[in-house]
Parts: C-alpha cells; structure tokens; sequence
C-alpha cells in the first residue's frame, strides 16, 4: 500500500487546522508543502513560517517541496521551521550535491525532484545519498492539473536502479494523482503519493485518501 501525502495547496487556508486534522485521522502518514517563489515557478505560496506553524498541530511528516531558484539560501530556515523531509528541484540549483548535504546535515531526510521533461540521469551522481526521490508527474507550478503518463517510464527506471544498487529511497509522485493514476506509479515502484486537489476537492475528503490506499493494497 502506498502512503499518502495531502498537498495543503488544495485546502481551504481558513480551516487549515481542520483540514490537516482530518488527513492525519484518515491515515495519511505526510504532510506535503508546497513552498513556490514566484521565480523557478510562476506562483507564491507560503514560506518557513508557514512549516513552523503545521508543527504543533500534527504528528504527520512534514514533507517540504522547495520550488524555489537556488534553494541553498532557504534550506537553513526550512530546517529551524521543523520540516522532516526537503525536496530540492535538480533542475533549481548549480550545487545539487551541497544543497542535499547541507538538509542531509541538519538532520533532515533530503530529497531531490525531477520535473517531467528533465532525464533520470540528471540525478544519478546524487542517488546515493537520497533518501527520497520526487518524481513530478505535472510541471510544478499550479494543483489541478492533469497527470502526464510518460512520467511512469521514469518512475520504473529509478526503481530497477534502487534494487540493483541496494538503494532505499522512497519514490514519490506528485501531480496529478487519483485512485486511477496511482495505479500504474504504483506498479512501477512509487512508495509515495502526493495528491491535492483529489483529496481536499471531494465532499468528504478522507474517503479519497483511502481510495488511494485501497487502489494499491
Ligand atoms: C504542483 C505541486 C503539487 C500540487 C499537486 O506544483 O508540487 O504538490 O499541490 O496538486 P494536484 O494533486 O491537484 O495535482
Ligand atoms: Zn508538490
């Protein structure tokens, strides 16, 4: 069964507590934040602050997606603001390598992200000290949009890498994603899924996050 990360840019800002309380009741294990500059991607959204403030109030990994141009001058906020896990685009930064050191040193769990036009080999000198692996499956930027199906070919490249090199990172997708779409990532070797506005867009949200988990038992 694949674990489920709630995208907190598809809820409703006023109810955020609310919104949050009800992923972690209906067994989503993250978090996911969506931390966009206005430069690597046209939108704003929110920033360390914004991490800092989810802490108290769930027990869910907060699993930080920096969309932001050189993430380096950001990475030591995220860390002080108790994010658990922070996701760095490849493509955003000259320093991949010391950008994920610098998360991996201040004993958070770091991730890098591909966006969908950019090859698995971009990441392959990093894989080895990854402990998570984001796999976009739109180009980031906006929820709501529509899953792109070329992305599972990439999805199941890195899974064959990871077992031929006894490597642990967890795959997760991000874009996209339903009770249908998770399907084929999943067989491909996703471990994660990210999922805004099929969870918090429903009528009763908890009922889709367990759509995705029985969709992949
Ligand atoms: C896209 C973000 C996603 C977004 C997903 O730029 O990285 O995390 O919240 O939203 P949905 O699930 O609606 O595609
Ligand atoms: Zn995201």
């Amino acid at each position: 069964m694949i674990k489920v990360a709630p995208s907190v840019l598809a809820a409703d800002y006023v109810n955020l507590q609310k919104d949050i309380e009800m992923a972690e009741q209906a067994g989503a294990e993250y978090l996911h934040i969506d931390v966009m500059d206005g430069h690597f991607v046209p939108s704003i959204s929110y920033g360390p602050d914004f991490v800092k403030a989810m802490r108290p109030v769930t027990k869910m990994v907060l699993d930080v997606h920096l969309m932001v141009q050189d993430p380096e001058h950001l990475i030591p906020n995220f860390l002080e603001a108790g994010s658990e896990i922070i996701g760095i685009q490849v493509e955003a930064t000259k320093h991949i390598h010391r950008a994920l050191q610098m998360i991996k040193n201040g004993g958070a769990k770091a991730e890098v992200v591909l966006n969908p036009g950019t090859p698995v080999e971009m990441i392959k000198p990093v894989l080895h000290m990854v402990d998570q692996v984001l796999v976009m499956t739109v180009n980031p930027g906006f929820g709501g949009q529509k899953f792109l199906p070329e992305t599972v070919a990439k999805i199941k490249e890195l899974d064959t890498i990871k077992k031929e090199n006894g490597y642990d990172f967890d795959i997760e997708i991000d874009g996209g994603i339903n009770n249908e779409t998770v399907v084929p990532c999943y067989e491909a070797g996703a471990t994660v899924a990210v999922a805004g506005s099929y969870v918090y867009g429903a009528e009763d949200p908890a009922s889709r996050i367990q759509a995705i988990k029985d969709a992949t038992k």
